[in-house]
């Protein structure tokens, strides 16, 4: 078996682990909204209609921050219509994913349900059909504590407190020709920069997202982060980036390295962003919003928008069923994600329910786990204190979309309160297991206190509401600490956690 050597030191790290790092996304898409966290018929449903089983799921699953409502939805949406009484909302085209929008949910439920949950609200404004008036009207009747129209209207709408919402986007993906009221870097940057300016002025204390690329193939990438940087640096936080990888061809050792691609495209963001900052003389850093990433089967039929004259409400839309394979990648993205975190400030799993969703649900029914639920909701656990610098000597693999690869991915956190130590790799094999030798120098004396590996020898197996439960992470057997190196064979096409805590 070949072997991997892994050299971490306390000494060295990259940033502390941030909690909104495990976010997620709630768009008004597909039956995320109803049937997905809104149930009125569900048995666990509360007063407001939601699910309490979804409650619960979204706790385990760790969720720190929740963006909201779109997505491309949001290009197109009013957010007056979702607000007041429920009688009272109109139905509304929704265009970017041809459906019946009936605002049974807007904004006033989602904040309550993130304060059920526990989870911090990331809100997008509309900057496709709508500007800066509409951007401020709703900063105003979330974050105004009162005495005017807008905060008023909340307060008599049941929310006398405000909502205080500080991360916000602006607009969605605004580099997309399928965007709802799509714009030039240009356009978009002069927009994205007069409305943050302007959102400040009521609230000072917004943290605010630009759009970048929708992804890193699009053939503006790059110079629309450029431009749209150089319009409104000084006025924005972050960044947006987004991707989504999926298995092609059957080329399975590309779709393991996928990670690869996300590394690149980080780091690409990074130099561009760094490059406005110094032909600008700014003093300031923007970091990214990785705010929408996954696994998305994009070309399958369930990912077909309905058409002509059918505008279903809450129609099955993007659920993707997911195997053992697309939760090792979602595994391997999310060390991606740890890797940058000294420049990556947030990241939002697409999406949360139903709609290429690690939770998926039966319209009144049950509710189940797919796959990709288990790392994420052990990373976002177990991940503490300080990421580490990694230094990696092993074998690498030929993969067809991206090279030669090393075939460990790792990311080592450091939480010196605990002293406790956790790896999370993933051996990107297709075919082959890989040995792990863990230099742990300068940590004193260290035991494994969980180790745990998902994979199968079927890596097609994905979980049903009938069967979400055979395959789960299992104990790894092979972990162990000897003379100051753990070691620990990982299996052809798997996702591990290694946790070690002091003797
Ligand atoms: O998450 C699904 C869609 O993917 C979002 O609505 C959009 O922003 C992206 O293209």
């Amino acid at each position: 078996m070949r072997t991997s050597v892994l050299t971490v030191d306390p000494a060295f790290t990259i940033g502390p682990v941030r909690p909104r790092t495990f976010g997620s996304f709630v768009e008004h898409l597909g039956r995320c909204v109803y049937t997905g966290i809104h149930d009125p018929a569900h048995p666990t449903a509360d007063a407001d209609g939601f699910r309490g089983d979804v409650v619960e799921l979204a706790r385990e699953l760790g969720v720190t921050t929740v963006r909201y409502p779109g997505g491309n939805f949001v290009s197109g949406y009013r957010w007056e219509d979702g607000v007041g009484p429920r009688e009272q909302r109109p139905a509304r085209l929704d265009l970017a994913w041809h459906s019946t929008e009936p605002n049974w949910v807007g904004v006033d439920e989602y904040v309550r349900w993130c304060r059920v949950v526990g989870v911090e609200p990331m809100m997008a404004v509309n900057l496709g059909t709508r500007g800066v008036q509409e951007a401020l009207d709703l900063l105003e009747y979330c974050n105004v504590a009162g005495g005017t129209r807008l905060s008023e209207l909340r307060r008599a709408n049941g929310a006398d407190e405000p909502h205080r919402i500080r991360l916000w986007c602006l607009g969605n993906e605004m580099d997309g020709p399928w965007q709802t009221g799509h714009k030039t870097a240009h356009e978009y940057g002069r927009l994205a920069a007069e409305t943050a300016r302007a959102m400040r002025m009521i609230d000072p204390g917004v943290e605010l997202v630009a759009c970048g690329s929708s992804g890193r193939g699009m053939a503006t990438f790059g110079t629309w982060e450029h431009t749209v940087l150089t319009e409104a640096y000084d006025q924005v936080d972050l960044i947006s980036a987004h991707a989504y990888y999926h298995e092609e061809d059957g080329d399975l050792g590309s779709f393991l390295a996928s990670a690869v691609d996300m590394d690149r495209f980080i780091d690409d963001v990074v130099a561009t962003a760094d490059a406005v900052r110094a032909a600008g003389n700014h003093t300031k850093r923007i970091n990214i919003s990785f705010d929408e990433w996954n696994v998305w089967y994009i070309d399958r039929a369930e990912s077909q928008p309905p058409s002509g004259d059918d505008w279903p409400v809450a129609p099955v839309l993007l659920e993707d069923r997911y195997t053992v394979a697309d939760a090792v990648v979602v595994g391997g993205l999310l060390i991606s994600l740890l890797r940058h975190t000294d420049r990556v400030h947030a990241a939002s799993l697409a999406q949360l329910v139903n709609v290429i969703a690690p939770i998926m649900t039966e319209p009144g029914g049950r509710s189940w786990k797919q796959t990709t639920f288990h790392p994420f909701a052990l990373t976002a656990r177990h991940a503490a204190g300080q990421v580490l610098r990694a230094a990696v000597d092993g074998p690498t693999l030929a993969t067809a979309r991206y090279g030669e690869v090393a075939a460990l991915d790792a990311v080592v956190t450091y939480d010196a309160a605990t002293g406790e130590v956790v790896l999370f790799a993933v051996n990107r094999s297709t075919s082959e297991p890989l040995a792990l030798d863990l230099d742990l120098r300068g940590f004193g004396d260290l035991v494994v206190a969980e180790a745990l590996t998902l994979s199968n020898p079927d890596h097609t197996w994905a979980a049903t509401a009938d069967d979400s439960t055979s395959v789960l992470p299992r104990a790894n057997d092979t972990a162990a600490v000897r003379d100051g190196r753990a070691h620990a064979e990982l299996p052809p096409v798997s996702w591990s956690m290694v946790r070690l805590a002091r003797a």
